[in-house]
């Protein structure tokens, strides 16, 4: 069933487990993740990266596809858009059927974040829409200092709070320690601030970054508040890994076949160590 970010969040919230949201980039990718999901009663997050929406032909219509596979899911399924760099992004999310989306202006200011996020909430609230936003930065592992997040880009728990009640999002998402993409080893997360910001702020807390993070920093993520985990270098690695298999004549079996037990084996790891796993099923 197609449900909204903060309908998907709120019993996470609650019984304090994290919804896994892994980026798809076509229908295929997406309908392994829901096998996937229905297979081990998770809820998921299918989330659509930041492309340039605004140029597809057909668009409405390839996102109408996908509603229709997210409404016929076994298990509760957010479709939201990540990383919405623009206002007009979001809001032609919106427009297309997506029930979340997340404005993305954590590069900015914070007075210029906090306008594009108030206006993005505004509007979407209108349509019955969730929205994301991010405050601090979560950057990239390639413009970091060997894989470690920068201090001046990490989340102010007083600023955070101050933010969430301003904009009036749904979902926050936090600068701890994680990076976008490949670390060189495992990252070192700062679970002091993630414990005085999920003691500050009401809504759901979000985590940037996921691959690689390890299981043990991600239980414990999970354990001081965080209720959504993003994923996706390593479902984007697997998933090609799998695709070349597939059309290797000396391996057996298809793309289809490899793709899907690829994505399968990541995604139980995520559903496990997030606490999601089952919460779906009965
Ligand atoms: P990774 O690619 O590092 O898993 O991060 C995914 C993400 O945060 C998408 O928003």
């Amino acid at each position: 069933m197609l449900v909204t970010l903060s309908e998907i969040l709120a019993p996470a919230q609650k019984h304090k487990y994290a919804v896994i949201a892994p980026d798809f980039l076509s229908i295929g990718m997406l309908k392994h993740y829901l096998r996937a999901a229905e297979r081990y009663g998770a809820p998921i997050i299918a989330s659509y990266p930041p492309l340039p929406i605004d140029r597809f032909r057909r668009f409405d219509r390839w996102i109408g596809k996908i509603r229709t596979l997210c409404q016929d899911s076994t298990v509760p399924v957010c479709l939201h858009l990540d990383h919405g760099k623009e206002v007009q992004t979001c809001l032609r999310a919106v427009a297309a059927g997506f029930t979340s989306v997340m404005i993305d202006a954590s590069a900015f200011d914070l007075d210029l974040n906090r306008k594009m996020t108030r206006q993005t909430a505004q509007a979407a609230r209108q349509a019955g829409v969730s929205v994301e936003a991010e405050i601090g930065h979560v950057g990239a592992n390639k413009n970091s200092m060997e894989g470690k997040a920068e201090e001046s880009n990490l989340t102010d728990p007083d600023q955070a709070a101050f933010f969430a009640r301003e904009t009036g999002v749904d979902a926050l998402a936090v600068s701890i320690g994680t990076l976008h993409g490949t670390y060189k080893g495992e990252p070192r997360i700062d679970f002091e601030r993630l414990a005085a910001i999920n003691e500050a702020v009401d809504v759901p807390l979000v985590l940037h970054g996921g691959s690689g993070t390890g299981e043990d920093n991600l239980r414990r993520c999970v354990a001081g508040g965080i209720c959504k985990i993003n994923v996706f270098t390593e479902l984007i690695k697997a998933y090609l890994a799998a695709t070349k298999a597939g059309f290797n004549p000396l391996v057996k079996g298809n793309a289809g076949f490899h793709q899907y037990n690829a994505v399968d084996k990541i995604l139980e790891f995520y559903f496990t160590i997030s606490g999601s796993m089952g919460v779906a099923s009965a």
